[in-house]
């Protein structure tokens, strides 16, 4: 039997049937369950995402209603893991806080029984109610600020920035962080969706498997981009450095941030619609000048990358709103995974449901059967 041959980075490689998500990288298409994005982020809610991702339907009225109660009530994090959080080094990267962090409710939650759909459907929604509330409790922590417990009666994105400011959000940034959310919920097989099911296919609890996935997610190939993508435009200098700017990076072989994928090779649909939202919110509450300087970049790297399927990714706008809505920029990539989260989970019910164990092969390059030298 010949031996298989590698593909580098599994590129194209079926990893598990799904039926979570689907992409079409040359259209441009991403739809959630069959629902396009567009519509999801027109007409839902994160939390109506969420059942989607994880039951595969979306909820009747009353379902929704059950589910956002549920969330509020799982929201409530015992003391132990407050403490824990509040002693982790305030040097840390808020990615590291988050990863401990989820590995830390696994701690304090029951036991999961992966036969029992109660069970797994309780931690499941444990993950996607306390996510959000970690990452702003090590916000606040690094600021040398108080813990804000989180609110039951109100929804993830505005708990977040409750959480956050321990004041009432506003409802412009309430909708246009629920909207980011449900771009970033949920993406087909992307690295850390893969580390969440090989880490979900020994057996283990979504803690343990998000926390894994969040490792992942922290990358700057993956979702550490985004905040990557805003250092990178506060070294531009302007709207005229653009052209400059980006043949001294090509010269130096150099990626440009928040461009390029794996998959699409047109513009990512996220992207688009991140690109909306910024606009609406602009609108809303004044421009900045990096946004003017981002539009210029997108011109320009698309001239001459857009010939190689090279486009702007779902990376290159969501800092830019972010920042309008005045988070840190550390903190967009653990944004990312408090929306990511959904899909995790989705993903790691589905491995749940038919698992094996992951275990590739490898292409041996090592040398063999050598003389141990005795002296
Ligand atoms: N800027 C300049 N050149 C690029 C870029 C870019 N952003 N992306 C790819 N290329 C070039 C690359 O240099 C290589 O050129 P050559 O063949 O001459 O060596 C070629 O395109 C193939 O690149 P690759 O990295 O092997 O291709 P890939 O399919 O593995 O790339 C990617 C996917 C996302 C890793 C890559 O596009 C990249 O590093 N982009 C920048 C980082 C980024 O924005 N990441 C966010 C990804 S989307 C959100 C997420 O997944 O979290």
């Amino acid at each position: 039997m010949s031996s298989p041959e590698l593909v580098p980075g599994l590129a194209g490689i079926p990893a598990a049937e799904s039926s979570v998500s689907f992409i079409d990288g040359q259209a441009g298409i991403l739809e959630y369950r069959g629902y396009a994005i567009e519509e999801l982020s027109a007409n839902s809610s994160y939390e109506e995402v969420a059942w989607l991702l994880l039951y595969g339907e979306l909820p009747t009225a009353e379902e929704l209603q059950a589910f956002r109660e549920d969330l509020g009530r799982l929201r409530l994090v015992p003391d132990a893991l407050v403490n824990m959080v509040q002693a982790f080094p305030v040097t840390a990267h808020p990615m590291q806080a988050l990863q401990a962090s989820l590995a830390g409710l696994g701690m304090v939650s029951p036991k999961v029984d992966l036969k029992d759909a109660a069970s797994r459907d309780e931690a499941v929604r444990r993950v996607i109610a306390v996510t959000p509330v970690l990452v702003a409790m090590f916000e606040r922590v690094r600021a040398g600020k108080d813990y804000v417990a989180p609110k039951a009666d109100l929804s993830t994105a505005a708990n977040f920035l409750w959480c956050l400011d321990g004041e009432a959000p506003d409802d412009v940034a309430v909708r246009t962080l629920d909207c980011a959310l449900i771009l970033h919920a949920e993406h087909t097989m992307n690295a850390s969706t893969f580390a969440c099911r090989v880490v979900a296919s020994t057996e283990n609890d979504p803690y343990t498997s998000c926390s894994g996935a969040v490792g992942a997610l922290f990358g700057p190939l993956h979702g550490g981009a985004n905040e990557r993508v805003l250092k990178q435009l506060a070294t531009i200098d302007g709207v005229d450095g653009v052209e400059a700017w980006y043949d001294n990076k090509a010269e130096k072989k150099e990626k440009v941030m928040g461009f390029g994928h794996r998959v699409y090779k047109t513009k990512d649909p996220r992207a688009k619609n991140l690109q909306n939202l910024a606009n609406e919110l602009f609108g809303k509450l004044g421009a900045t000048p990096k946004f003017q300087v981002a539009l210029k970049l997108e011109e320009v790297v698309t001239k001459k990358l857009g010939g190689r399927g090279i486009y702007p990714n779902v990376d290159f706008f969501s800092g830019l709103v972010y920042e309008k809505l005045g988070l840190q920029t550390d903190v967009f990539t653990p944004i990312f995974a408090m929306a990511r989260v959904a899909g995790y989970c989705a993903h790691w019910m589905e491995q749940m449901e038919d698992n094996k164990l992951f275990r590739p092969a490898q292409i041996y390059t090592g040398k063999r059967e050598r003389p141990y030298p005795v002296s």
